[in-house]
């Protein structure tokens, strides 16, 4: 049933924030319907989940990592696929040929509840960008089983898994959010990252990313997602990238966000 007082005071609020906005910056009519045939646009070209996963879905995870508790989590982003190739422990995600040359990376870590009990048998997705920085399943007809895959964990909750280092990347640029990003004087880029999606029976699923440390744009995330939790330390093994990422992942709580 909707929570007419919750709706009320929230619509309320962003209301008022806007207003106050307005009023700090004295936007005149122009502006205001420059606004409203821009909202009209992302709409017609479908941009609008572009436009609201750049400005405020790493907003709504942080408010779910700090009512959940556990490991922060990040924004998913629109590149996730479901029933990605089952990838053994210590196996490796496909790469195309001409990925082969270059740097390898090494994901492992330990995924636990909130009391350190071991989580065996949780899925973990992990998916990340070609060299070129585009998404398989997505762009230039890139068969969807590279650079992505399912790993499940052991009886000690532990993952490992081999693959190629991510670069960074543009999200869609070409559109009303990469013209607005541009008009703000931004840009469109993120940086290099692997993305995390973690299930296990009974326990709130955990989205995740890892950054790594002086990267490209990792101060400077169009998205404004990184923080430093999930910036992986420099760290490499005979020329592998070492990325270890423990995840404590909290139970399945439906009534938690309501209170
Ligand atoms: C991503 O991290 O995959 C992503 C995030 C926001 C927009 C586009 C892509
Ligand atoms: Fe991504």
């Amino acid at each position: 049933m909707a929570d007419t007082a919750r709706i009320n005071a929230v619509v309320s609020d962003i209301v008022e924030g806007i207003r106050a906005a307005m009023f700090k910056h004295n936007v005149t009519y122009d502006e205001y319907q420059i606004a409203q045939s821009f909202l009209l646009d992302a709409f017609a070209k479908k941009d609008i989940p572009l436009l609201l996963t750049t400005f405020f879905n790493t907003t709504i995870v942080k408010i779910e990592g700090k009512m959940m508790g556990g490991s922060k989590p990040s924004l998913e982003g629109p590149y996730f696929i479901e029933d990605s190739p089952l990838i053994p422990q210590d196996g490796e995600l496909a790469a195309r040929e001409q990925d082969q040359g270059r740097m390898k990376a090494l994901l492992r870590g330990r995924v636990t509840d909130l009391d350190g009990k071991p989580l065996a048998g949780a899925t973990i997705n992990i998916w990340h960008s070609t060299p070129d920085g585009r998404y398989s399943g997505f762009h230039d007809g890139i068969a969807p089983h590279y650079h992505r895959g399912r790993i499940i964990t052991d009886a000690d909750g532990r993952y490992s898994v081999r693959t190629i280092m991510p670069t960074p990347y543009q999200i869609p640029s070409d559109g009303p959010t990469g013209a607005l990003l541009t008009a703000m004087g931004r840009h469109t880029w993120r940086p290099a990252h692997f993305h995390y999606k973690i299930t296990a029976l009974g326990m709130h699923t955990h989205i995740s990313q890892a950054y790594f440390e002086g990267g490209d744009y990792v101060d400077d995330d169009c998205c404004e997602d990184v923080c430093a939790e999930h910036v992986v330390a420099e760290k490499t093994d005979d020329g592998v990238r070492i990325v270890e990422v423990d995840f404590v992942i909290p139970e399945a709580v439906t009534q938690a966000l309501a209170a």
